[in-house]
């Protein structure tokens, strides 16, 4: 995530931007930062912390008023959300200031490679590396346009990179891979953004630009090429959102928004895992692999959907690593007076990184001499700097209360912690992990088909609005899918719903079916037969009894069918990958039936994001 914005035009540009990183804020809000050229030399203002914090900068050492100007509103990837940190970086040669949304996996050869050439480094981004060696290509005489063109070449990863230079009054360049950005057509002014939000009130002309491909703005046009300099074909389009509408990019809800995001979400959490030498890493581990090899136990603490992704990820790491591994509730886990020492290793997930039950558990960890893993969407949030290890979940700023890409992409996180540990400890091999990785790699392109075929499941909301009840069941890990699908439609949907692992329906939850109660049955993928004959025979036992059978299932599974009322499909995976897909339309679902009735679905009575009180 991360918002970005470039204006060349003969507004004041240290307004424009600071008006444009505000409407983009809901994108990150770690840090935030402008650059403007004045008389031959950049000027720049960044602060760690919300917007108000760069007002407050800019009230105390104002900017001069320029008709050029970049800014940037942070969601912290590489280093913490500092004043160093944030964006945008100057190149130690005072030549170029440079914008940066996006990873940069190779940033550690290039930091090395532009240290070689003599650039000091201020900061701790995979950013600056992009910086420095753009501000190298123009102490070289090459053009702007060029170079950063040549830059992007040389970068792997996602990037969309905006720069200015303080010897060019009248231009600004960008480049993007795998990152979005949008070109802003004024009468004798320009934008570029992240997204329309950042320019709608001044332009409704908008020209999106496609993968590996530059612009260079000036107040009377743009020019497009691919990164070898080549023109480029571009498609002008009519913005017709208002702007809360544009934040939102046309969605309802910021729910829906991030909903399908989850591809690009899990494919950023994977992004730069894998080395080249087939190892994977992690984001900060300050654990030795000596420890880690100690470990005889796992606990997975969490609240909330993060709470049943760790029980999805139990499944998984035990099944790598053989190490046992308890899930367990943050607000249950210290008053149990739970068994730990300095060989158990306790995994927390947190989407905020600051849900104080989460936090109160892992210091009761700590006390005990366990190591902590923290698995988190938030940069340099509490629970990440009280940690001895962080992986973070690259989902960009997630504000729907109701949590979504936060759920999948911490699965994600969760299996790369078990493989990592299985890797540590020598308990998979290479072959065997680059497997898994690729399978992962696979599923942004099936959960794409998920949110493709979302029409049958909003029909569905539609028929069963009136619905007094909705059950979920589930076996191995379709029964924590089971309860997040339960969750998500008491949170926004007030709907009475519960999960039940499909087994235990005969001790007792049977007896809440009754003739058309909704029951949604979440089947294993073939392969593993035993449990997915036994899912089969739940379904016959609740519909014999009058439930309506919702049944999620892999494609080519025909074998539900005559007990199936509706039947939704997913692309084929293996089992502990499934519930990456399965998710998705319990999500769209309850959605869906919270916009019918009327609520505020990322706004839900009663609840908070960030639950910062025990
Ligand atoms: C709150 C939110 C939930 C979230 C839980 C844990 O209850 O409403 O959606 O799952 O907190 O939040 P965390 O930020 O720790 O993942």
């Amino acid at each position: 995530m991360c918002g970005i914005i470039g204006y060349v035009g003969p507004r004041a540009a240290k307004d424009v931007v600071v008006e444009g990183l505000r409407r983009m804020e809901y994108r990150g809000y770690d840090s935030s930062g402008i650059a403007v050229v004045d008389e031959g030399s950049l000027h720049v203002r960044k602060k760690a912390g919300k917007i108000s914090n760069l007002d407050a900068e800019l009230a105390l050492a104002p900017l001069p008023t320029t008709h050029i100007g970049i800014g940037h509103t942070r969601w912290a990837t590489h280093g913490g959300p500092t004043d160093s940190n944030a964006h945008p970086h100057v190149s130690s040669n005072g030549r170029v200031a440079l914008v940066h949304n996006g990873i940069i996996e190779n940033f550690a050869s290039l930091r090395a490679e532009a240290e070689a050439q003599g650039a000091v480094f201020a900061s701790e981004t995979d950013t600056e590396s992009a910086a420095q060696l753009l501000g190298l290509e123009l102490a070289n005489g090459v053009d702007l346009f060029d170079a950063i063109r040549s830059v992007a070449r040389r970068l792997e990863g996602a990037f969309t990179l905006v720069a200015i230079a303080a010897d060019q009054p009248d231009r600004v360049v960008a480049a993007r891979r795998n990152s979005p950005l949008v070109v802003g057509v004024g009468d004798g002014e320009m934008f570029l953004a992240s997204d329309v939000a950042a320019f709608i009130e001044f332009t409704s002309s908008a020209v999106e630009l496609g993968q590996d491909q530059a612009v260079e703005i000036t107040r009377d046009g743009y020019r497009v090429t691919d990164f070898d300099g080549l023109p480029a074909e571009v498609k002008p389009y009519e913005v017709t959102w208002d702007l809360s509408a544009a934040e939102k990019q046309g969605y309802d809800w910021f729910m829906v928004k991030e909903i399908h995001e989850q591809p690009q979400a899990v494919a950023d959490t994977l992004l730069g895992r894998h080395t080249v030498d087939g190892q994977l890493t992690l984001d900060e581990v300050r654990i030795s692999p000596e420890t880690l090899r100690r470990i005889d136990k796992i606990i997975i603490v969490a609240c909330g959907t993060a709470f049943y992704s760790g029980l999805v990820a139990k499944y998984a790491i035990e099944h790598w690593t053989r190490i046992p591994c308890e899930v367990e509730i943050a607000s249950e886990f210290r008053y149990r007076d739970p068994i730990i020492d300095p060989m158990t290793l306790v995994v927390t997930i947190s989407q905020s990184g600051e849900t104080a039950d989460t936090l109160m558990a892992i210091r009761h960890a700590r006390e005990q001499g366990a190591k902590i893993i923290a698995i988190c969407n938030t940069n340099g949030a509490t629970i990440p700097r009280e940690s001895d290890a962080v992986i973070y979940t690259h989902a960009g700023p997630e504000i729907g209360v109701a949590s979504t890409k936060g759920y999948t992409t911490q699965i994600v996180a969760c299996y790369l912690l078990g493989l990592y540990l299985a890797q540590v400890r020598g308990m998979k091999f290479g072959d065997e992990i680059a497997e898994v990785m690729e399978e992962l790699a696979s599923m942004p392109a099936k959960m794409q088909t998920m949110l493709d075929n979302q029409q049958q499941v909003k029909d569905l909301a539609r028929d069963l609005i009136d619905a007094q009840s909705v059950l979920f069941l589930g076996r191995h890990v379709g029964y924590p899918v089971a309860l997040e699908g339960a969750l998500k439609l008491k949170e926004i949907a007030y709907l009475h719903a519960e999960g039940f692992a499909a087994g235990e329906l005969k001790h007792g939850p049977i007896a809440l079916v009754e003739e058309g109660v909704p029951v949604f049955v979440v089947v294993p993928p073939r392969g593993r037969d035993q449990l997915h004959d036994k899912v089969i025979s739940n379904i016959q036992e609740v519909r014999a009894r009058g439930a309506r059978t919702i049944v999620l299932v892999e494609e080519g599974d025909d074998e539900v069918l005559p007990y199936s009322d509706v039947t939704i499909r997913h692309p084929k995976c293996s089992t502990l990958l499934q519930p990456l897909l399965a998710v998705v339309p319990l999500q769209i679902f309850a959605a869906e039936v919270a916009t019918l009735k009327g609520y505020d679905v990322d706004q839900p009575r009663n609840l908070a994001k960030s639950v910062t009180v025990e």
